[in-house]
């Protein structure tokens, strides 16, 4: 096996120069034309190689929202993200191409991520087809690889995903993202349909998966308990807001906004970040908190 997929980007970043530069960026819905939901607003966020954000707030706070206007799957209303100094809304078909095997999404579901009627080795070679990446043999290759890597079998790649179990499900949305060889993986509520244990093992998992691969992960919950365990740095989320920034201990430790405190007071038992093997489930009731405007 080679690991050649995951070398030499096109585009060599120093450590800390961000892969994804968003700034200021807000998107509002318009359902109709009475109503603006304004789900994300003026965040900024650094992606740069081989970190872990973590992006935390209750349910509606915006988190889905910006992963998806990092990845371009939602347009920006103001602000920007750029990659390669270039704005991703003005990337041209190629380029857009390129960017969207630098970054990939795992969701929260895998069942409703994996097409039910098609096999996991089909779900996962997808991606290289539709993006056009590599020869046919060098495809089968590249599966063989990653299927390896997320710890999953040919034999069980051959099957159809009703017949895994969630947590193998899971580790076959993770190598249908990691099949391009990305440089960013967006992890959103992707544990968050997991036992406790099956969430500590897909954790360990993403965690070996970046070390080995390089990755920046940017990783979206709830649930503090669980940004705290992987993340270098974390952003609160508040009705769109990025309300408190930093590092994962200065959050943890030293919060400085209320929101966060609050956060803290009705989830946690976190004392170290990136402690081993802490598994406080304070999932606590997800309320909608967003705001809708009417004008
Ligand atoms: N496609 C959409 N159309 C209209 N409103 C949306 C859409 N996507 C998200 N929203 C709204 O934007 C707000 C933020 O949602 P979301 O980003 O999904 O939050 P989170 O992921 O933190 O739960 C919510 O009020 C949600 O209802
Ligand atoms: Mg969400």
């Amino acid at each position: 096996m080679t690991t050649a997929q995951h070398t030499a980007p096109d585009f060599e970043h120093p450590l800390h120069e961000p892969i994804i530069r968003a700034r200021n960026v807000s998107v509002q819905f318009k359902p109709n034309r009475r109503t603006t939901i304004r789900a994300v607003t003026d965040v900024s966020i650094d992606v740069t190689p081989r970190s872990t954000i973590g992006l935390i707030g209750e349910s509606g706070s915006g988190k889905s929202t910006l992963a998806r206007a990092l990845l371009g799957l939602v347009p920006v209303s103001s602000g920007s993200v750029e990659w390669e100094g270039q704005d991703i809304s003005r990337l041209s078909r190629s380029d857009m191409r390129r960017f969207r095997s630098t970054a990939q999404m795992v969701f929260q579901d895998p069942h409703s991520s994996l097409d039910p009627r098609r096999r996991i080795l089909a779900s996962v070679t997808e991606p290289l087809n539709v993006l056009s990446i590599g020869e046919k043999s060098e495809r089968a290759d590249r599966v063989e690889q990653i299927l390896t890597r997320v710890g999953l079998t040919m034999d069980q790649a051959q099957r159809y995903p009703h017949q895994l179990s969630g947590g193998q499900k899971q580790r076959a949305c993770i190598a249908r993202a990691l099949v391009v060889g990305p440089q960013i993986l967006v992890c959103d509520e992707s544990v968050a349909a997991l036992d406790v244990v099956l969430q500590a093992e897909i954790l360990n998992l993403l965690s070996d998966l970046q070390d080995q691969l390089d990755l920046a992960l940017v990783f979206i919950s709830h649930d503090l308990s669980v940004v705290a365990h992987i993340s270098d740095r974390m952003h609160v989320m508040y009705l769109g807001e990025t309300v408190e920034e930093g590092s994962t201990e200065q959050v943890t430790e030293h919060p400085q906004h209320a929101y966060t405190e609050k956060l803290l007071a009705s989830q946690l038992t976190v004392h170290s970040p990136r402690g081993a093997g802490r598994q406080s489930r304070g999932s606590h009731d997800v309320t909608d908190t967003h705001e809708e405007e009417r004008s």
